[in-house]
């Protein structure tokens, strides 16, 4: 077990295993923090039901690009300039979960209350990382992730106040919810333990799908929807 915090400059002496790694999981999360933008942006902000939905999404756009920012700057003190992902699609972006067009509002609130949730899980991991220039950026990242999450649960409450609006939104998470599952990825993942080992990662990837499933079974729950069989996408396992 790696008990160290290390600094940019540390980087370039440490072991080839710890470089791979870092750079491995930082340019997933560089791509994946455009992942909502991409998909969002064009579809639904001038189509969202009410101002204060359109504010909040372009606002949550914003900072997602910024969260991109941050990591892009990350990455270059690393000697690796991922500033060309801005422009590529989302048929492009490493997550499969990204590749998938929002069709409907639903869509929108099951994106914000259960994508951005496992985006915070994948960011609180770096929270207390053993590289230290990823570790200082996270609180304000989850601070904002915090607010997209919110926004995604209140999209998807008012849905639930009619039969036809719950039919939807449960709709949506029967399709969402597995996908959400897989973003941890793989169950015996080796890789999820070097992370672990190296403490660049907190949690490997089934501790961090474990606890997200309690959280989210009590938003569903609180929801008035129904949990949908985990196991129906056994990708992950
Ligand atoms: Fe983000
Ligand atoms: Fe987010």
């Amino acid at each position: 077990m790696f008990t160290e915090k290390i600094e940019a400059d540390d980087f370039p002496k440490m072991p080839p295993k710890y470089r791979e790694l870092l750079l491995k999981v930082l340019t997933i999360q560089c791509d994946s923090e455009l992942g909502g933008p991409h998909l969002y942006v064009e579809k639904w902000i001038l189509n969202a039901p009410t101002a204060e939905d359109q504010m909040l999404l372009a606002k949550t756009a914003a900072e997602e690009i910024d969260h991109h920012r941050k990591f892009v700057k990350v990455l270059r003190e690393l000697g690796v300039d991922l500033s060309h992902l801005i422009h590529t699609r989302s048929s492009d972006r490493v997550l499969e979960i990204f590749h998938e067009p929002l069709e409907t509002w639903a869509d929108m609130g099951t994106f914000g209350t259960f994508i951005d949730r496992v985006g915070g899980y994948h960011l609180e991991d770096f929270s207390d990382s053993s590289y230290l220039p990823v570790a200082r950026i996270i609180p304000r990242i989850l601070e904002e992730e915090k607010m997209h999450i919110a926004h995604g649960i209140r999209i998807l409450r008012q849905l639930c106040e009619t039969e036809e609006g719950k039919a939807q939104a449960q709709q949506s998470l029967d399709k969402t919810y597995p996908r959400a599952l897989d973003m941890f990825g793989l169950s015996g993942s080796k890789r999820s333990e070097e992370f672990k080992e190296w403490g660049i990662k907190r949690r490997t990837n089934v501790e961090a799908r474990t606890e997200y499933m309690a959280e989210a079974r009590e938003v569903i729950s609180g929801l008035g929807l129904k949990e949908p069989d985990p196991l129906r996408n056994r990708r992950y396992l």
